[in-house]
């Protein structure tokens, strides 16, 4: 299985976590725990990571996916409780980090695509207002992506996806940025993403209201609405399927507040 419980995000998901301006997930594959961006605050991360039962010391790779506060702001306390922990840095804020953690075992993410592990790749930073780079992890009907902002735009996101790394997009979680877009702009989105058969969408974080009502409106049951707490678990790729799922499942069991 692929469990994925956010432990950071403006959204409110499961009670007695904390929530707070920022996003952060961790990723639970096979016995590999990974934690991807660090929220604002490092001290709210470790307690909602507790409080998710999930033990920080697990955690061996963190993944950086751009350089904001409210996605690296708890990287000081995560690191200082996991110092052996590997850090994925992109270019582009890369040296900024090696000061702060000049014996971190830390890792460049240039603009290529880098499987990280198998069947768990990064982008690279893709251009934009702000460089970033998002996470790949292959699921057993298609890949899964985690984007901190998505500030290139999650369209230029999936397109290197579905170019580059699998043809198959089955979720995507996390930023994705739209709050100053208009209804038409946000529009044209629901239609590129349709266009790449995109099945689940998880947004929180900086997504916008208005992206979030028109993302309901329009994919339904593949929109599952998510903040801090919520888990959502996939079925991995090399598991065999032990009883026949239902076609509308997704492969994916989730467990929403307000489903
Ligand atoms: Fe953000
Ligand atoms: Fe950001």
């Amino acid at each position: 299985m692929i469990d994925l419980t956010i432990v950071f995000d403006n959204y409110k998901g499961e009670p007695g976590f904390e929530t707070g301006w920022g996003y952060s997930c961790v990723v639970k594959r096979n016995d590999e725990f990974l934690l991807f961006d660090t929220g604002a605050d490092g001290q709210k991360l470790i307690s909602n990571i507790k409080k998710a039962k999930i033990d920080p010391f697990l955690i061996s790779k963190i993944i950086l996916s751009h350089a904001h506060k409210d996605h690296t702001g708890g990287l000081k306390e995560i690191q200082s409780l996991m110092p052996e922990a590997e850090i994925y840095a992109g270019v582009s804020f890369y040296e900024e980090v090696k000061k702060l953690f000049p014996y971190a075992r830390l890792f460049k993410v240039s603009s290529e695509v880098l499987k990280v592990n198998q069947g768990v790749y990064l982008t690279g930073e893709l251009e934009g207002e702000v460089k970033e780079t998002a996470l790949v992890l292959e699921a057993k009907d298609g890949v899964i992506v985690l984007t901190g902002c998505a500030h290139p735009g999650i369209e230029k996101i999936i397109e290197k996806v579905t170019s580059e790394i699998k043809p198959k997009v089955l979720a995507i979680l996390g930023g994705l940025h739209l709050l100053d877009k208009t209804e038409e702009e946000i529009k044209n989105v629901i239609v590129r993403l349709e266009s790449k058969d995109v099945r689940l969408l998880a947004p929180s974080h900086c997504t916008g209201e208005l992206a979030l009502k028109l993302f309901k409106q329009h994919f339904k049951e593949r929109f599952l609405k998510v903040g801090v707490g919520t888990t959502i678990n996939f079925e991995d790729k090399q598991e065999k399927v032990l009883q026949d799922k239902k076609d509308d499942n997704f492969g994916c069991q989730w467990k929403g507040w307000n489903r």
